[in-house]
């Protein structure tokens, strides 16, 4: 089965803060989309559906073109996972096909998490979400006060997560029927009753949701060209 992608790029990057839509804004030269796109088609995704924000298609060809796979837009949604489901309609693979959610924003994922992911999934994980440890200590506030709780139970998780295709459809559909509200298609899927499978992240892979974070984000690139 080919492995295939849906890249969320639909949102605004309200806390970038930035002149145009988060995943238009460039990185040495390059927008993020296009950094996430490339990642991806080095890892051997052949067919790729970013989601765009309404009204800016010519904008997004821009940054997509000659693009190293098939990549076709769509408007995505209010929410994350309204983007998400739209993608996964407009994707053409057969539904054996194992697909991966990826956000623009986390655009510098190295090809080799890439591959760790679907991998899983060809082992016969039904969802696969690469992961991280937690490296600050964590409490949980209530209304009482505030307790420890123990990082090392935790894991910050990040994408592209992992499916087949028809698999996240279905689940992604309940979720639409019941009105649940996600941050992620882990979610998604343990929603659904699917077992969800974790495998080894990536500094490299964060996002980048501030401005500092595009500060990062150019030191790795630097570290890479070394
Ligand atoms: N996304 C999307 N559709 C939405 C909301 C988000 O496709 N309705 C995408 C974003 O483009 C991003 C990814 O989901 O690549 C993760 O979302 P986030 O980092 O929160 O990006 P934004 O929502 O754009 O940023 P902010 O929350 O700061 O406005
Ligand atoms: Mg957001």
């Amino acid at each position: 089965a080919p492995a295939v992608a849906v890249v969320v790029a639909a949102g605004s990057g309200s806390r970038l803060g930035a002149a145009v839509p988060k995943a238009l804004v460039e990185l040495d030269g390059v927008t993020l989309v296009r950094r996430a796109v490339d990642a991806l088609a080095e890892a051997g995704i052949d067919e790729i559906v970013v989601t765009i924000p309404e009204g800016m298609v010519d904008a997004f060809a821009e940054a997509l073109r000659g693009a190293p796979a098939r990549v076709a837009t769509v408007v995505g949604g209010r929410i994350r996972q309204d983007s998400v489901r739209r993608g996964l309609a407009a994707l053409g693979a057969a539904a054996d096909a194992i697909v991966l959610v990826h956000d623009a924003a986390r655009s510098l994922v190295p090809a080799e998490t890439v591959r760790g992911v679907v991998a899983a999934v060809r082992a016969g994980a039904d969802c696969v979400i690469p992961v991280m440890p937690v490296v600050d200590s964590v409490r949980r506030v209530t209304v009482e006060g505030n307790e420890i709780v123990d990082r090392a139970d935790l894991r910050a998780v990040q994408t592209p997560q992992a499916a087949r295709l028809q698999t996240l459809r279905d689940a992604h559909a309940l979720v639409e029927r019941d009105g649940v509200e996600v941050t992620d298609d882990a979610a998604v899927c343990e929603y659904a009753g699917l077992s969800v499978t974790l495998v080894p992240g990536h500094r490299d892979a964060l996002k980048i949701t501030e401005p500092i974070d595009l500060v990062l984000a150019q030191a790795i690139l630097e570290q890479r060209r070394q």
